[in-house]
């Protein structure tokens, strides 16, 4: 990423009903109150190639997990060139719920080797914070009240592995997302208030 890239992007990923979408929404709602410019994003896009990926054919239908990443990275393509990338140009702080976090965990889970995810993304710009939401998949399902069948805590639990080894490589910040909806949001704020001062980051 350029060093002389402006706005803030942060990402907050993690396994089904972790609580990205919460979170998300109440950290631009606690930025805005204090004056920033803050846009909320998230993978799939609202694109074509968004709208296709979330369709529920695609979801009802098996395709390779080759496919799956091919169309995310495609969707992901566009969503940081007409999106995220002009927003940031634009001084935005943009928050993005999903990332190429979830491809290296969902399509890697079902088998694909990360440095094949890796080079399909190969443009995917890294965030200057990127959050991962833990929480144990039988959490995630029973908040999302799904139906746990065991196919899909079994590859849940894959996902988590892998998000937990991109924790223990430096490239997310876990955060203990089965703690009060409260306590998570502060320690989020913060955290977020923490980076930008960092960067100096000017309104
Ligand atoms: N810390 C928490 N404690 C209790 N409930 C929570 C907590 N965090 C989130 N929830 C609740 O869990 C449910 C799922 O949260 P949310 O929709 O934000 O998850 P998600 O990660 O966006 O899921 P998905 O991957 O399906 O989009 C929501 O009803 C939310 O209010
Ligand atoms: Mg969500």
């Amino acid at each position: 990423m350029s060093s002389t890239r402006k706005g803030f992007f942060v990402v907050l990923d993690g396994i089904d009903g972790c609580g990205k979408t919460v979170h998300s929404k109440m950290l631009c709602e606690q930025l805005r109150v204090l004056d920033y410019d803050v846009a909320y994003t998230t993978e799939p896009s609202k694109s074509p190639i968004g709208q296709f990926i979330a369709q529920k054919f695609l979801r009802e239908t098996k395709v390779a997990p080759q496919i799956e990443a091919l169309l995310f990275a495609a969707d992901r393509f566009h969503h940081l060139t007409s999106e995220i990338i002009p927003m940031l140009d634009a001084n935005k702080i943009v928050v993005s719920d999903r990332y190429v976090y979830s491809s290296l965990a969902y399509q890697g889970a079902q088998g694909l080797a990360p440095d094949w995810i890796k080079q399909i993304n190969c443009f995917a710009i890294r965030p200057d914070l990127a959050l991962y939401l833990d929480v144990l998949p039988e959490t995630g399902l029973a908040r999302k009240r799904s139906r746990s069948t065991l196919e899909n805590l079994d590859l849940e639990k894959k996902v988590r592995e892998i998000y937990l080894d991109l924790v223990k490589s430096g490239e997310l910040v876990k955060i203990d997302s089965y703690r009060n909806r409260d306590v998570v949001r502060k320690e989020i704020m913060e955290i977020v208030l923490r980076s930008l001062d960092k960067i100096h980051f000017q309104r």
